[in-house]
């Protein structure tokens, strides 16, 4: 089986849950801490041995191409002042010529339409789709886990979690055909059902390995749920197939950083996590704590 050695990294999207922020900045150059959303998505890439970075980008996303460009000036005096820890932080940033392409999303005409624009840097090979709202805390990468997993499948797969009955509606939900604990073998998906509909509750979020077939199956434009090209009906074609759909309940905490709350959730949760701010932060969430107890 080849390599997963690319990975695409669909930023097209209007981003209007953050409006007016994102009127001028791309979502995914927000802060989580100190660092944009995507760099958390690249780390994680690069961890699960993604050499190839494929950005989908619209509009306005200029940002980013130079977030991962070289800033000669600023490089330049922070050397000259001798501030070598900031040049080691700026060196995650810079990228490999070559190793970064972008590709023009011309219309917001959904995620599979997104996926589809980067066909042809694909070529006949697995590769990775990584979407940078969802940001995961894991001892593994996530993408490390499934990429571990998908040597031994092969076939598509999809990273999903269980959700509460009352969010299942805004995810794409697996029905199972065999659950293995980490693994499961998908004999359905359905993307943002009805209540009625849901075949369970376990979601799909935003890491796939996926086979060109699916690329072929965006070729038909179909457009789904929500009058958008939906990349989770693209990847059903593959049920029943030769490959097969699997669903990887991954180790690690998920925030969907794509909404106010989540994004708020994660800068809680990563200040923790750094030594520098832990106490601080910890000792003014407890003040906080207190006095809205207080207060009742
Ligand atoms: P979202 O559903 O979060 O949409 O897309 P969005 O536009 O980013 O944000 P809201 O809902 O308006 O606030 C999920 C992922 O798919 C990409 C987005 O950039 C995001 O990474 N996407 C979505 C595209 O690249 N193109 C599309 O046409 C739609």
């Amino acid at each position: 089986m080849k390599k997963v050695t690319k990975a695409i990294f669909p930023v097209a999207g209007l981003g209007t849950r953050f409006l007016p922020a994102t009127k001028s900045i791309p979502k995914e150059i927000m802060t989580l801490v100190d660092r944009p959303l995507i760099q958390y998505a690249i780390d994680e890439a690069r961890a699960a041995g993604i050499k190839e970075f494929i950005f989908v980008t619209s509009r306005g996303k200029g940002a980013l191409e130079d977030y991962f460009d070289h800033a000669p000036v600023l490089e330049q005096e922070l050397r000259k002042k001798g501030k070598d820890q900031l040049m080691e932080v700026l060196k995650n940033t810079n990228m490999e010529s070559g190793a970064i392409a972008y590709i023009r999303q011309h219309k917001a005409l959904g995620l599979g339409h997104a996926v589809w624009c980067a066909r042809r840097l694909i070529g006949n090979e697995p590769f990775a789709v990584i979407l940078p709202d969802d940001v995961i805390a894991a001892e593994k990468p996530c993408l490390q886990q499934m990429v571990e997993a998908h040597n031994e499948t092969g076939g598509c797969m999809v990273a999903a979690m269980e959700v509460p009955q009352s969010k299942a509606g805004a995810y794409g939900l697996l029905a199972v055909e065999e659950d293995n604990g980490s693994l499961v073998k998908v004999s359905g998906m359905v993307e943002k059902p009805k209540p009625e509909d849901a075949p369970s509750n376990l979601a799909v979020i935003g890491r796939y390995i996926l086979t060109p077939k699916v690329l072929n199956n965006l070729n038909k434009k179909h457009k789904g749920t929500g009058g958008e090209i939906q990349l989770t009906d693209a990847i059903a074609e593959e049920i029943g197939g030769k490959e097969g759909v699997y669903g990887y309940r991954f180790n690690g905490e998920r925030f969907d950083c794509g909404s106010k709350a989540g994004f708020l959730q994660a800068t809680v949760s990563f200040g923790l996590g750094r030594d520098e701010l832990r106490d601080e932060l910890w000792g003014y969430l407890q003040e906080l704590v207190a006095s809205e107890k207080a207060a009742q």
